[in-house]
């Protein structure tokens, strides 16, 4: 395998099935970045999944399942460094560090944060006192810890963490800035990274939104989704003569544009044209295109749920290969936050010889 010293980071929350969106967005890319020999970091984020806690959730199971989801994928525990957030604990160390020197209203420009902070303003004005944890303000601190821990270079994400990324940038140079130049900052998300609506045709396909088609979804399940998503809006008339989903896409009603999204993801380009050629003569085809993808997307499914349940992909497996991998990060970790103590001056040598 070619080697390639350039150190890729991501990270995945454990607060479901991994869907369709994650897989275009994130894991496809790790896959491709494992394949060209990089040095890859791809974690659970189990810290992260805090912020969404409604009750007890079943992180470790999510995780378990995830991971063999990964494995199915083809991602490979003994190429990329594979470990849980949560094993990591130096992470909360550098989480406070950086914490020390973000200001609030840098923070509160964060579009996580600003989206649940404009939810909870009703008609009449904001509630009083602000109901929002400290953590979810401090998700980019945190995220940035992630980030700048294993000196990343790339973080292969979707488009929704983009500005996360510039944020943990800009923490990275406000740190160097103020003690030296310690922290490496990873490159800004690529402008064209991809953004896969929801079946519900929102802007956003997303396990706290309720509106994905998962990986392990059977057929049946992906029928069933496929079916259930509106289309008796008319096909609307299109501009564009363009086929590129980007030009033509956002003049679609939503929940159409999400099922050609998906469909030019999944399909021969041909048979997606196809279909925008029947959506521009406006004939009677909705029915036609939700089999065809459906047909698609479970083709697409078969091999991961049979590598989901391959005999030697079991939790004993993915808990002796995360217990590995944390072994392998963990003095990565430390060296960052050891330099990150000496330059702020506190501590001696805790972590280094
Ligand atoms: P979710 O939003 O479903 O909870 P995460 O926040 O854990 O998923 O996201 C994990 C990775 O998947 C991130 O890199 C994120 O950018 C990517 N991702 C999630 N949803 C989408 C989407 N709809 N389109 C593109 N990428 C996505
Ligand atoms: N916040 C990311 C998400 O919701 C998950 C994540 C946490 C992450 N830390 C990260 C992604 C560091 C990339 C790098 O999808």
């Amino acid at each position: 395998m070619a080697t390639n010293h350039e150190v890729i980071l991501s990270g995945v929350r454990p607060t479901g099935r991994l869907h369709f969106g994650n897989y275009f967005g994130a894991i496809k890319h790790f896959i491709d970045l494992q394949k060209q020999g990089y040095r890859c970091y791809y974690f659970i984020a189990d810290y992260h999944a805090l912020t969404t806690i409604s009750e007890r959730e079943d992180f470790f199971r999510h995780t378990l399942d995830m991971l063999r989801t990964y494995v199915a994928c083809g991602l490979d525990p003994r190429k990329s460094i594979i470990y849980r957030q949560s094993d990591l604990p130096c992470t909360a160390e550098l989480t406070l560090l950086f914490g020390m020197i973000t200001n609030i209203g840098f923070l509160e420009r964060g579009t996580t944060y600003k989206d649940k902070m404009s939810k909870l303003t009703s008609p009449e004005g904001q509630p009083e006192g602000n109901p929002l944890s400290y953590g979810l303000l401090g998700y980019p601190v945190l995220m940035a810890a992630d980030i700048l821990i294993v000196k990343a270079d790339k973080v292969p994400v979707g488009d929704d963490q983009r500005q996360h990324v510039e944020m943990a940038i800009d923490i990275a140079e406000r740190f160097n800035h103020r003690f030296g130049e310690v922290l490496k900052s990873p490159a800004p998300v690529a402008r064209d990274a991809i953004r896969v609506r929801g079946l519900d045709g929102s802007d956003k396909m997303g396990k706290s939104e309720n509106n994905t088609l998962d990986l392990l979804d059977d057929e049946k399940t992906v029928l069933k989704k496929i079916k259930g998503v509106p289309t008796t809006t008319d096909p609307l008339p299109l501009e564009t003569e363009s086929d590129d989903p980007e030009a033509i896409l956002p003049e679609m009603p939503p929940s159409v544009a999400a099922l050609y999204h998906l469909l030019y993801l999944l399909a021969p380009w041909e048979v997606y044209t196809d279909f925008v050629g029947k959506y521009r003569r406006k004939e009677r085809f909705y029915g036609q295109l939700k089999t065809t993808l459906a047909e698609y997307v479970t083709a697409f499914n078969k091999p991961i749920i049979e590598g989901f349940h391959a005999p030697d992909n079991t939790d004993e497996f993915v808990m002796d290969f995360l217990r590995d991998n944390a072994a392998k990060v963990t003095p990565v970790a430390l060296d960052t936050v050891e330099s990150c103590r000496e330059a702020m001056g506190i501590g001696h040598s805790l972590y280094r010889a």
